[in-house]
């Protein structure tokens, strides 16, 4: 059985002041929750937050990128380390808006996975389809490629570790949500990949989360698929609906 996994991905929002604003507002819902609830916060934030969450056990805190080396003349970066060190434990990487905005590539985002591996960090690896990919009918196809890059040279057991964000494109700050079952296909095709790549025992293990405009109207009947193991929130985390979506988690 795959512990559902909820995480906020606060993006650049929250001054260190607000953030912990923010979560003394949600603690105790997600300390209540039955799931593993992650925070991923700007860089600035993380100080603050992972103090905040001292003692909490199934909350933790994520960044939302890292570089691929742990250290050198990387001006404006921030390594596996430096977050390790600052007691997070999980890290987004090639979230779409990195690849669009800040040319990360597949092989970047391969690098980045095997170097926070490494570290002892968990992957949050996002993967998924621009609108035009989805009216040509080139979905599964397109997260494949991202998929077998993002792994490649990743053993079975630091791949069972992973956890794998399928976040579609056209839905991300949109309000423009995947339905239940279009985002169920979609992951159950991302387990038949890993499948394919690792067989059954890790396809079985790995989580696989959505993400794209989820909220505590839809969240109920997304996370009730079977292939869908817990959302990644953009919007919603950055208010007190965050714990409305933690708190719909059953088992
Ligand atoms: P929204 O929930 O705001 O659509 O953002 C989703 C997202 O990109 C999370 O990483």
């Amino acid at each position: 059985m795959r512990k559902k996994i909820i995480a906020g991905n606060w993006k650049m929002n929250m001054t260190p002041s607000e953030a912990v604003n923010l979560v003394n507002l949600l603690k105790d819902g997600c300390e209540n929750a039955l799931c593993d609830v992650v925070f991923c916060v700007p860089f600035v934030d993380i100080a603050a937050v992972t103090k905040e969450f001292e003692g909490c056990k199934n909350i933790a805190v994520g960044a939302q990128n890292m570089h691929f080396e742990n250290n050198g003349a990387y001006t404006g970066e921030v390594s596996a380390d430096m977050l390790k060190e600052l007691g997070v434990k999980y890290v987004i990487l090639g979230h779409s808006e990195r690849r669009e905005y800040f040319g990360e590539t597949d092989h970047m985002v391969n690098k980045k996975m095997k170097q926070a591996l490494k570290r002892g960090l968990i992957p949050i690896v996002c993967v998924g389809e621009s609108l035009e990919m989805k009216d040509e009918g080139i979905t599964i196809d397109h997260i494949a490629i991202q998929i077998k890059r993002a792994f490649k040279k990743i053993d079975a057991d630091d791949a069972k570790k992973v956890i794998i964000a399928y976040e579609p494109i056209w839905a991300i700050g949109t309000g423009r949500t995947a339905s239940a079952y279009q985002a169920e296909e979609v992951c159950a095709g991302i387990r038949a990949i890993i499948n394919d790549i690792y067989g059954d025992e890790t396809a079985e293990a790995i989580r696989i989360q959505y993400g794209g405009s989820m909220n505590a109207e839809n969240c109920e009947s997304l996370l009730a698929m079977p292939d869908i193991d817990g959302g990644l929130i953009g919007g919603a985390s950055l208010k007190a609906d965050f714990n409305l979506i933690t708190g719909c988690v059953k088992e």
